[in-house]
């Protein structure tokens, strides 16, 4: 019989994960799933050519985020984890949401298994890609001076 080490995953040993209730919910029920359509800016990340991967569209409304929906190819930590950013994001200035991580998502998530912690970068990182598109497409500000 093995022993459970410290630190280790509860449900490692068997080889399944567990997921709180928050991340369930959020993965039975994604909220703002979709595309926008006409979006101020869109990314993808990950590579759907052969493996996880992201698309996110944003709209901008007086410098905040006023819409961010999202399609995904990637587990339920990916899906629930995408999902929570979306309500993170909206609302927010584009810095703010510049400031946002995926440590911010997992915290808001109630933690998540370690390892899928890397899932919950997909939409932060699609977020932060779309943002910077959309700053890149604006018309430079004038001079002050
Ligand atoms: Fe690849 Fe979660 S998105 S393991």
């Amino acid at each position: 019989m093995s022993q459970i080490e410290e630190g280790q995953e509860l449900g490692d040993e068997a080889g399944y994960l567990i997921y709180n209730e928050m991340l369930i919910d959020h993965f039975t029920h994604p909220r703002n799933v979709g595309e926008i359509e006409n979006p101020d800016a869109m990314a993808v990340v990950g590579d759907p050519a052969c493996g996880d991967y992201v698309r996110v569209y944003i709209n901008v409304k007086n410098g905040k985020i006023s819409d961010f929906k999202f399609l995904t190819q990637g587990c339920p930590g990916a899906i629930s984890t995408s999902s929570i950013a979306t309500e993170l994001a909206i609302g927010k200035t584009l810095e703010e949401a510049l400031m946002l991580t995926d440590n911010d998502v997992i915290h808001a998530a109630g933690g998540i298994p370690a390892r899928k912690a890397h899932c919950s970068l997909l939409a932060i990182r699609g977020l932060h890609e779309a943002i910077t598109t959309y700053q890149s497409s604006l018309p430079p500000s004038p001079q002050r001076g």
